[in-house]
């Protein structure tokens, strides 16, 4: 069959044509909106992803013209092809949706209750997925998993506890760097994300692992804790850079850099790589020649850190010591002085394991 035959596919009562070969997933995007299945380990850009994570099955309610019967289960959308004829279910579905709630509840079995000081908040896909999809409280009665701590170089920092084993990062370096040093040891409930022999990623390339993380387990060591993303201003930026494309999203405050990105498209993924150099060094508004705001979904909290009409370099006015009495916002900030919700003597961000409910305990010593 030639390439160029188009198969009809109907997804949540929406009929497209698509190329043979198109998978479920793609055929939903290009429907958008709710139709398309939330992914969280499938990449359209690295080669081999998909299949890991479920949260984007689907029901199949006829498999296709020639063979009307359903599939017997619901399927993975990122690994499964469209046939001519084909009726997919996503949001229409109390099946899909009870099973995706099953996998969120999976997903956060191990995962740690970061979110208030994760430097992913705000752009999280599972964060916006619990939200979606998550229940209140969890049914998991065990210890969460801990992990030893590894060092994996200067610039990205790895928190294995947040980590869903996507294998998107390692696909990202085995594709983009000559030099894969990182991968998933072990199996089962044993994996993680290691380095062979501790070695640091050093490649031109490997800060875009931090991109294509969808959780906070790789985040920017040069951005970690300095601010929060719906406090920035994201704007679209470029420079002659002989290593990549140099086309970024400069994360500014006023005429500050506080982070460089890839610039993503709506499915939140890379549209182009970017070198370390751009990423990690270019800290200057005058490295950059800036085109203008970068545009971000209005629904993400993002958006709301937008200071509309200034176009450029602007800082926005700060209010704190207006609105409180000429007190420093720093004083405000320290919520351990302020707070008697936490034990005063324990610093959350110290603690050798994930937190529990006990750290929680109004000031019980
Ligand atoms: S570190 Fe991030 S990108 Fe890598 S496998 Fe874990 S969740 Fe996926
Ligand atoms: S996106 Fe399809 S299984 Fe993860």
């Amino acid at each position: 069959m030639s390439d160029s035959t188009l198969f009809k596919v109907t997804i949540d009562n929406i009929t497209i044509e698509v190329p043979a070969g198109t998978t479920v997933l793609n055929a939903a995007r290009k429907i958008g909106g709710e139709v398309a299945p939330p992914a969280m380990c499938y990449y359209s850009k690295l080669e081999g992803s998909g299949g890991k994570c479920r949260t984007c099955l689907v029901e199949v309610s006829k498999g296709s013209e020639k063979d009307p019967r359903p599939m017997p289960k619901l399927v993975a959308s990122c690994r499964t092809t469209v046939m001519d004829g084909m009726e997919v279910k996503n949001i229409t579905s109390e099946k899909v949706i009870d099973a995706r709630n099953g996998v969120v509840e999976f997903l956060l079995i191990n995962h740690p209750l970061d979110c208030p000081v994760c430097d992913q908040a705000g752009e999280c896909h599972l964060q916006d997925l619990s939200y979606e999809h998550g229940k209140e409280g969890t049914r998991y009665e065990f210890q969460r998993r801990t992990f030893k701590k590894h060092d994996i170089g200067p610039y990205i920092q790895l928190h294995m506890t947040r980590c869903i084993l996507c294998y998107r990062c390692v696909y990202t370096a085995d594709q983009l760097t000559n030099k894969r040093e990182h991968g998933i040891l072990d199996r089962g409930d044993h994996a993680e994300i290691a380095t062979f022999i501790e070695k640091s990623l050093d490649n031109d390339f490997i800060g875009n692992v931090i991109d294509v993380c969808p959780v906070g387990a790789l985040t920017d060591k040069t951005f970690r804790f300095k601010n929060r993303v719906w406090f920035l201003k994201p704007m679209d930026a470029h420079r002659d850079c002989p290593t990549c494309s140099g086309k970024v999203t400069l994360w500014n405050r006023g005429d500050e850099v506080f982070r460089v990105t890839a610039r993503k498209d709506q499915w939140g993924e890379v549209e182009d790589w970017i070198c370390n150099t751009c990423r990690f060094e270019k800290k200057k508004t005058s490295d950059w020649v800036i085109e203008g705001p970068r545009m971000i979904d209005r629904h993400s909290v993002i958006s709301q850190g937008h200071y509309a009409g200034n176009v450029g370099t602007t800082i926005p006015t700060e209010t704190f010591e207006k609105v409180h009495n000429g007190r420093q916002p720093n004083l405000l900030m320290d919520i351990h002085d302020v707070s008697n919700v936490n034990k005063q003597h324990i610093r959350l961000s110290l603690l050798e394991r994930p937190a529990h409910s006990t750290d929680f305990t109004p000031n019980q010593d």
